[in-house]
């Protein structure tokens, strides 16, 4: 039986890369999608990764929204019989100097990035328990440890991501289950292109490898810590910043 895994933001840059690895590990991949909004486009990502329905499942799932997580991952979790890793990697970003940032700028990046632990996960958590088996990777990033001009909302939500992978460590190991945060550095994707080309250079420049990450060094790393060869880490946060950020 192959392991199921569900990945949140799979049709994103780092989601993809995800979600390939996972295909070529051998897994079947629940991969998420936000709304009936992007149902068209999310077929043509399946196309065009040329993935086959044996091992990926698009499914629709607004990782911000607490009631529609319950009632979809409820059934999901009736369908697939079980799912052995969840990969929080849906991320958003409404960047803006503190002193101009808008109350919903605010509560969207907390929201998606936050209340989604809670939403997808706490529906799953029971069923990887009585398992005895499972591997909860969150994708956080280098910001949420060093802090970012502009970004008091995203780092508040991946800093919460860290406090929040090491409590339910806790409370998943007795029963085999394994809670890691990767943290990312500034990684080659559609996310990036949004920084004005001035201040991404600046950015590039501080990076002591003097380059992005590529989305598959992202994905590796998850890779890993969904891997046998992980189980006796939990609690921990993996950094892939080229240097960027050292702890
Ligand atoms: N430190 C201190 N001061 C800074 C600064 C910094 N890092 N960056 C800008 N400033 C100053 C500017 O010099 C300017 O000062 P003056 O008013 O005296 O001229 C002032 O702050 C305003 O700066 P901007 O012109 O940049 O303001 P803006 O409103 O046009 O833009 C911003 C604000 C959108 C936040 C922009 O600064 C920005 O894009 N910054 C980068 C944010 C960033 O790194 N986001 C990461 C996105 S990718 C991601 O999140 C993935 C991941 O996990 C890594």
């Amino acid at each position: 039986m192959k392991k199921i895994a569900l990945v949140t933001g799979s049709t994103g840059g780092i989601g993809t890369a995800i979600s390939s690895k996972f295909v070529s590990d051998n897994y079947r991949v629940i991969a998420t999608y936000s709304s009936t909004e992007y149902y068209k486009d999310s077929i043509k990502w399946f196309n065009q990764q040329n993935f086959s329905e044996e091992h990926v499942r698009l499914f629709r799932l607004d990782v911000a929204n607490t009631t529609e997580c319950l009632e979809r991952l409820t059934s999901l979790l009736k369908e697939e019989g079980c799912i052995d890793i969840i990969v929080n990697n849906a991320g958003i970003t409404r960047d803006s100097v503190f002193k101009k940032m808008s109350a919903k700028s605010w509560y969207e990046v907390i929201e998606t990035n936050l209340n989604s632990l809670f939403n997808v996960i706490q529906p799953l958590f029971g069923s990887m328990c009585d398992k005895g088996m499972g591997r909860i990777i969150n994708v956080s990033s280098v910001n949420a440890l060093k802090g970012q001009f502009g970004q008091a909302n995203y780092c508040a939500a991946k800093a919460g991501m860290i406090g929040f992978s090491k409590a339910l460590a806790e409370e998943g190991a007795k029963f085999g289950v394994t809670v890691n945060v990767v943290a990312p550095g500034y990684t080659s994707t559609p996310m990036i292109k949004k920084i004005k080309s001035e201040i991404l250079e600046s950015i590039k420049y501080k990076i002591p490898m003097k380059r992005f990450a590529n989305p598959e060094e992202i994905a590796n790393t998850v890779s890993f810590l969904a891997s046998e060869s992980a189980a006796y880490i939990t609690g921990a946060t993996l950094s892939v910043n080229g240097g960027l950020y050292m702890q």
